[in-house]
């Protein structure tokens, strides 16, 4: 397995391996050390079937399931151990553009990290692109490590015991999308996220922030999200950026605990882009739950 990185602080191209096959514990234990120094790994080259991204995936932890909550059992394209990140409905159409299931996924193109929402976050997504766009809809990952060491000493102190409030609300909020099922809305419900995560193997500390974040816990909600507003802008520079042209059968591994992404714009009422993401989950949570 070779390893070669393709920006100064994330991302690496790893070759040598097949996703296909069961992996020994040599090639996961390399794969893992490889994230925890790059945060995000792509392996090119990797056709692989559902069956295949499962297995792959469960190699690194337990799934994050339910990614679709949102969206009818009957309505899914793909099992819902998968977040189907295509632009397609069940029998393979493009969504319309007033689609629900459309409106939601537009909140990926916001600066985020996967299941920042839920108490026991993402660690790592798995991304396949089954049949992807080029020239348009990259994906843009941001290293939260290096976003984190470059503050400046006060601010570090300042953000050092923040814990913020994250909901798939305020992300869509933002966007102006509010149309939410009073089911939603409970299961919805704000979580706490520590803003200062420490990664348990490097010891690195990092920003963790999203576009779920609405509010941050005792201060007043304008001066929170002005801040947040400013953290986002300071950890999105493009010095801590790797953008990602994505080509057919690329397989993209992120670390959601030290990165954030988002995807950028593209002709999704005229292109198919049929990405398929699997998800594990991180230990437990970054902070402990209020009392409900
Ligand atoms: C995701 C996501 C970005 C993309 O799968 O979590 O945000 O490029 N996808 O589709
Ligand atoms: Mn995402």
């Amino acid at each position: 397995m070779q390893i070669e990185p393709l920006s100064r602080h994330l991302g690496a191209v790893v070759t040598g391996i097949d996703a296909r096959r069961p992996l020994t514990p040599a090639e996961v234990a390399a794969i893992e050390a490889g994230m925890d120094r790059h945060a995000v790994l792509v392996l090119p080259g990797q056709d692989i079937t559902d069956e295949q991204q499962l297995a792959f995936t469960q190699n690194f932890g337990p799934l994050e399931e339910g990614a679709n909550s949102t969206v009818r059992a009957n309505e899914l394209r793909l099992a819902p151990t998968f977040a189907d990140v295509s632009n397609l409905d069940k029998d393979g159409s493009v969504l319309a553009r007033d689609n629900k299931r459309r409106m939601a996924s537009l909140g990926n193109r916001l600066w985020h990290s996967d299941a920042s929402f839920r108490a026991i976050p993402a660690r790592y997504s798995l991304l396949s692109g089954r049949i992807v766009t080029t020239d348009a809809g990259n994906t843009e990952f941001a290293d939260m490590r290096a976003a984190y060491d470059a503050l400046d000493t006060a601010t570090k102190a300042e953000v050092e015991e923040l814990v913020c409030e994250h909901s798939l609300i305020y992300s869509r909020q933002q966007l102006g999308f509010t149309e939410f099922l009073p089911d939603e809305r409970v299961s919805m419900k704000p979580v706490l996220q520590r803003l200062v995560r420490t990664h348990p193997v490097t010891g690195r500390k990092s920003l963790y922030l999203s576009a779920h974040i609405g509010a941050i816990v005792g201060w007043p909600r304008p001066e929170a999200m002005a801040f947040v507003r400013d953290l986002m802008e300071h950890a999105t520079q493009a010095e801590f950026v790797y953008i990602h042209h994505w080509t057919k059968h690329d397989l993209v591994i992120w670390d959601n605990r030290v990165t954030m992404h988002r995807v950028r714009r593209f002709d999704d009422l005229n292109t198919v882009r049929d990405m398929r993401r699997t998800t594990t989950r991180s230990d437990g949570p970054t902070v402990a739950q209020q009392a409900a």
